[in-house]
């Protein structure tokens, strides 16, 4: 039986982004075992940019892209998309997981959007996530490509109902 968690989601500050960039990586690790398969030249690539620095870059960048999830005022979880509605980043704490971190986070991602007037929110899943994705409306948008070492990520895409075009705020670029 899951139990139930309580939740909140909020902007990102700065002075989250060296718990985040943990609970970042700490996910990818722990569990996106079906995309790096413990090879250690993938993890190393897709780690190497996951910095408390450069979180911290990002969020100040862009922090009204940026956003955390807190579960007992720790961090839950960490999104982050560009200004095109580009997801960039969406990871959680990996205790927490089936306990709606990701959907909480989504959700904000895809409300902000809307409010932006972006068409659609568009991402590289990781194998890892591509159920939860299509579970929540993505659709593919093309064949997998390849994504850090053996790694393959698959496009995705989804419609925000009456989305009109892109904003194009100034895009981060994390992956
Ligand atoms: C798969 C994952 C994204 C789901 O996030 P979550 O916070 O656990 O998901 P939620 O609790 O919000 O929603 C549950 C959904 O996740 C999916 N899910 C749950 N457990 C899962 C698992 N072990 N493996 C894959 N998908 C799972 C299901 O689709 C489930 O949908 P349902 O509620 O309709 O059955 C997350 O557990 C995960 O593994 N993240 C790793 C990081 C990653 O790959 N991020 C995406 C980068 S593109």
């Amino acid at each position: 039986m899951t139990v139930a968690i309580e939740l909140r989601v909020r902007r990102a500050g700065v002075s989250d982004a060296v718990a985040a960039c943990d609970c970042v990586r700490r996910s990818i690790t722990e569990l996106c075992i079906a995309d790096h398969r413990g090879d250690a030249a993938t993890l190393d690539a897709w780690l190497r940019n996951k910095t408390g620095e450069n979180f911290e870059r990002w969020i100040d960048a862009t922090p009204d892209l940026c956003w955390v999830a807190l579960c007992e005022d720790r961090i839950a979880g960490y999104a982050q998309c560009d200004g095109r509605g580009q997801v960039l980043l969406l990871y959680i704490e990996p205790r927490l997981r089936g306990h709606g971190v990701s959907s909480a986070l989504l959700a904000a991602m895809e409300a902000a959007g809307r409010e932006r007037g972006l068409a659609a929110l568009t991402l590289d899943s990781t194998q890892t996530a591509l159920r939860f994705y299509l579970s929540r409306g993505f659709v593919p948008a093309g064949a997998a490509r390849p994504g850090f070492g053996v790694s393959l990520c698959q496009p995705l895409v989804k419609a925000l109902n009456g989305g009109g075009a892109a904003a194009g705020l100034t895009a981060a670029t994390p992956a």
